[in-house]
């Protein structure tokens, strides 16, 4: 089959269903929801979307717990509703990228329940199982990702279940033949159904090195109590590119699909090796060393336990990534997703600056090399919420973590609070805002999860009808893109790599490419909310500079003066030609 590599010049839109269009009334965001605003994602101008679990699911974690591969979840409409939705998206040019969690599934999977049922059922090892100590406690000390041991006693074997996220999400043991089979058939039922690729849930922890050698060690001791964190210990297994290239060589090779794996702990000479275009087996992953710059690292709080962002840190993280894949495999480019606050909260300023800084974001991460992802409202810099109680959140995660933080542990609540409103999930899922209506246009009925407050200021109907919103940048953004084929294939060479304050870099022609040697793109971003003055090398030269895109209107003097004499606006950011 002829393949191009189409998913390199895409930008790629992620809908989390449960928050995005609710078409019933029931207060869940749905597939006929979707549907209903495929006209906004067209206007936007995204190439692809990536759609969170769908499937039928027990909802413990909103569908990344799946009890049915092949059916759609009740609460978001029926397997004709989703062609409906394909057809939608097709017919705008738009291709659909399904979740993947193969990693674990629901405990209400069949599978699942024939296996826990006894240990000559056939699905038995379709999952991993170990026997307790000789007390009868779990086989490690290992803490699970919502909380708890990573081990469930499962009763009518007399055997531990292993689950890396809640009870409800037991792992599912790759290392039989016949549960990657059944993995391949179901990537085929999509696949052939018309879906463009998958997004693969926590991809690199299909094989935990663990498994492959026999052993069973016990996570280094860093904190009072049993429980110890031991997610290195799951991640990254000696089978894991065996696995991939199968699944690529079974199943992947045959379609003209888009691939991009989560990678938790992935390290540069890992996305090389994954995504390297033969000798690989996916396009891309998201890994995470961008996202764990503002947590403490090693810190026994892991993701919860904050410190401010230090740019120079993120500036030679996305650098790392950028040079060690070019021409070796490709970057995804996210600072966004259902499992991490606004962007604009995190990044920017979303008080004085909402609008200049959500611009500069965007400014700042589609100008790499990579292609680039939009979370549903980033396009309208959707904003975090701090609820001020508990009982407001509905997150796994979020509970969790502050039961045993506050319950167990005695943390301060009012601080764990706190660190809830930073960084908790929540903040990327409540409704999507469309109007600023009742409801934000989202439902009819009474949401799942509160709104955000913001939402007489902050909706699609606003951004849309104003030719100066976060919308439209974005759209101007994507369409560059096309365009601009610096944009895509452009060297990146970044400047300055110590200022304190100012992002700055360029796009160069690739070696060996046709393109005009002269040419470059420059990005300028200002991560402050004070004026930012700053020296580029005398190579540089702005003299001839054409503004591509920028988040301030400039003025009469015209953009080679203005670079001279003036420092960048708070949260400025540019997108220049250099001739
Ligand atoms: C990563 C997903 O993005 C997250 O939402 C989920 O909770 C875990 N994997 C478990 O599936």
């Amino acid at each position: 089959m002829r393949k191009t590599d189409w998913w390199k010049t895409s930008t790629v839109y992620q809908i989390y269903p449960r928050s995005f269009c609710d078409s019933n009334g029931d207060g869940i965001g749905d597939l006929p929801g979707i549907t209903s605003r495929l006209d906004y994602l067209q206007q936007l101008g995204v190439d692809v979307v990536w759609l969170s679990p769908v499937y039928q699911s027990p909802n413990d974690d909103n569908g990344y717990d799946i009890s049915d591969y092949r059916a759609i979840m009740q609460e978001f409409g029926t397997l004709a509703e989703f062609d409906t939705m394909l057809a939608g998206m097709h017919e705008r040019g738009i291709k659909l990228m399904m979740d993947l969690v193969v990693n674990h599934s629901s405990d209400e999977h069949v599978w699942f329940t024939e296996a826990r049922s006894s240990r000559d059922n056939p699905y038995h090892d379709y999952y991993i199982w170990r026997e307790p100590q000789a007390d009868g406690s779990p086989p490690t000390n290992w803490e699970a990702a919502f909380n708890g041991s990573v081990w469930e006693f499962n009763e009518p074997t007399g055997e531990y279940y292993l689950h890396m996220f809640s009870k409800k999400q037991p792992d599912l043991n790759w290392e039989n033949p016949k549960l990657r089979e059944e993995v391949y058939a179901l990537m085929r039922f999509w696949l052939d159904r018309g879906v463009d690729g998958f997004r693969m849930d926590v991809i690199n922890m299909i094989s935990k090195p663990w498994l492959a050698d026999g052993s069973l060690p016990q996570a280094p001791v860093v904190r009072d109590g049993f429980l110890q964190p031991g997610f290195q210990l799951t991640c990254n297994g000696p089978r894991l590119l065996e696995f991939l290239r199968e699944m690529r060589v079974q199943v992947l090779d045959h379609y003209d699909c888009i691939t991009v794996g989560e990678a938790p702990m992935a390290t540069i000479q890992q996305g090389r090796e994954l995504t390297h275009p033969e000798s690989g087996a996916l396009n891309m992953l998201f890994q995470f060393e961008h996202m764990d710059l503002d947590s403490v690292g090693g810190h026994v709080n892991g993701k919860w336990a904050l410190k401010p962002l230090h740019l120079p840190d993120l500036k030679a993280t996305m650098m790392r990534w950028q040079d060690a894949l070019e021409g070796q495999g490709w970057n995804s480019l996210y600072l966004s997703n259902h499992d991490q606050p606004r962007p604009v909260s995190r990044f920017g300023d979303d008080h004085h600056y909402r609008v200049q800084s959500a611009k500069m974001l965007c400014t700042f991460l589609h100008g790499f090399q990579g292609t680039p992802y939009v979370y549903q409202g980033e396009e309208l810099a959707m904003t975090n919420v701090a609820f001020p109680r508990i009982d407001d959140y509905k997150d796994i995660e979020t509970l969790n973590m502050y039961r045993v933080a506050v319950q167990e542990r005695g943390q301060d609540s009012a601080a764990v609070l706190r660190s809830i409103w930073a960084k908790g999930r929540d903040n990327a899922r409540t409704p999507m805002q469309w109007s600023s209506g009742p409801q934000a246009g989202f439902t009819t009925g009474t949401p799942w999860i509160q709104l955000n407050h913001n939402t007489a200021l902050v909706n699609a109907e606003q951004a849309v009808s104003d030719p100066t919103s976060v919308f439209h940048y974005y759209r101007k953004m994507i369409a560059l893109r096309k365009t601009e084929p610096l944009l895509v294939e452009g060297h990146t060479t970044l400047l300055l790599p110590e200022h304190p304050q100012l992002v700055a870099y360029l796009r160069t022609p690739p070696q060996g490419s046709s393109g005009d040697g002269a040419e470059a793109l420059l990005v300028l971003c200002n991560f402050g909310a004070t004026p930012c003055t700053f020296e580029l090398h005398p190579a540089v030269s702005c003299e001839r500079a054409e503004l591509l895109l920028g988040n301030y209107a400039v003025e009469a003097a015209g953009l080679a003066q203005r670079l001279r004499s003036m420092p960048l606006r708070p949260y400025e950011g540019l997108l220049l030609r250099l001739r």
